[in-house]
């Protein structure tokens, strides 16, 4: 056989074979496709493949090429059609998409304020040897009032100053606990609870803080809101004095406010605490009260099981949102709760 009528014979095979690929509407179809074009015994490239033989010796190797860039042709033919029945990469592909243009940047979350500053403040209370300690918001009248001495008749416990919690039924649906009973529950007012949770787990020396919420019932104004937070912090330990307990909060205040910061001590009550103190802190010229201090007092000592002669201690509460405020110059508490994100972001 002659070279021409063998190359011609290909080049009709390789566009019988791509156009029957391109044109099988299923798998089924292909499959039936491929065994005429590609069969191993009875394919029709197996056939012309035979007449390889009869070709001229010289014709030999022109014809061996065109036979296998056919062979190869067919066969890409063959997988692109496969390709497109299984819905391959290519098909169906958005021919809007660019990949060349930059990507649509997700937008970050932001730590919230007061979560930053409650950071901070545990940070530095940490320098100064002050663990972390955890207390629960719904507490009893026992932890929030009773172990803190404050007594039955205080102003401190009226059910319209605190949250207490819907009150359990019995049977015949009367109440059978009244809000400040003990087996009532409220939602804490102090971290000061958290001094009493600790000192009943373990014993002396203590030095810990507990940052966390509490809740009153006080209308929202620039520097009250009913929800706030409050840094608790204890030492209990031998011969702890009131100056050991201002030596903590100046320290503390000239690392969160600045080395300008000064302190003061108000007297004050509160019934844990003998003597007690509103604590200030002197800034740009004014004095702001943060919190309450004082030295423990003994009748909590003995409500935890601590011998009051043999160990003293100091404990301080102050408020979160008033110290994150002073420092960023922020005037108004309602903004940190607003959850306006162009405020929010400024932080
Ligand atoms: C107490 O809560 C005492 N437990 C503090 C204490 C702890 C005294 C340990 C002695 C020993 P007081 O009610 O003053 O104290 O509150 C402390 C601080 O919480 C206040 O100075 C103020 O900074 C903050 N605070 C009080 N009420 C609000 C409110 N409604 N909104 C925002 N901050 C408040």
């Amino acid at each position: 056989m002659s070279l021409d009528p063998f190359l011609s014979r290909l080049d009709q095979l390789q566009s019988d074979a791509e156009s029957a690929f391109a044109s099988a509407s299923d798998a089924a179809a292909l499959e039936e496709a491929r065994v005429v074009f590609l069969g191993a015994k009875k394919g029709q490239l197996k056939d012309i493949q035979k007449m390889l033989g009869g070709i001229e010796k010289a014709d030999k190797p022109a014809a061996g090429a065109k036979l296998n860039a056919v062979k190869s042709a067919i066969n890409v033919a063959f997988e692109d059609a496969q390709q497109s029945l299984s819905g391959g990469s290519d098909s169906g592909a958005d021919p809007t998409f660019d990949p060349t243009l930059p990507g649509t940047r997700p937008s970050l979350g932001h730590i919230h304020p007061i979560t930053q500053t409650i950071s901070h403040l545990t940070e530095i209370m940490g320098r100064m040897g002050f663990e972390v300690a955890e207390g629960p918001e719904v507490e009893d009248p026992w932890h929030n009032f009773v172990a803190l001495n404050i007594p039955e008749d205080h102003p401190a416990r009226d059910p319209l100053d605190n949250f207490y919690l819907a009150t359990a039924k019995d049977p015949s649906g009367k109440s059978s606990v009244s809000a400040g009973d003990e087996g009532s529950q409220l939602l804490r007012s102090q971290t000061s609870t958290v001094q009493i949770r600790v000192m009943k787990q373990v014993q002396p020396p203590i030095r810990i803080i507990s940052l966390g919420r509490v809740y009153r019932p006080d209308a929202p104004d620039a520097t009250h809101f009913p929800m706030f937070h409050q840094m608790e912090g204890l030492l209990v330990d031998t011969n702890v004095t009131m100056a050991n307990l201002k030596t903590v909060l100046r320290v503390f205040a000239n690392n969160y406010l600045g080395e300008d910061v000064e302190i003061r001590f108000r007297p004050s009550f509160f019934p844990f605490t003998e003597p007690s103190v509103e604590v200030d802190f002197l800034w740009n010229g004014t004095w702001i009260e943060f919190g309450g201090a004082g030295m423990i007092d003994p009748n909590v000592f003995a409500a935890v099981g601590y011998d009051p002669e043999k160990v003293s201690g100091f404990a301080f509460g102050l408020g979160v949102e008033r110290l994150c405020m002073r420092r960023h110059g922020i005037t108004d508490i309602r903004d940190l709760y607003s959850g306006d994100l162009r405020f929010l972001k400024q932080f």
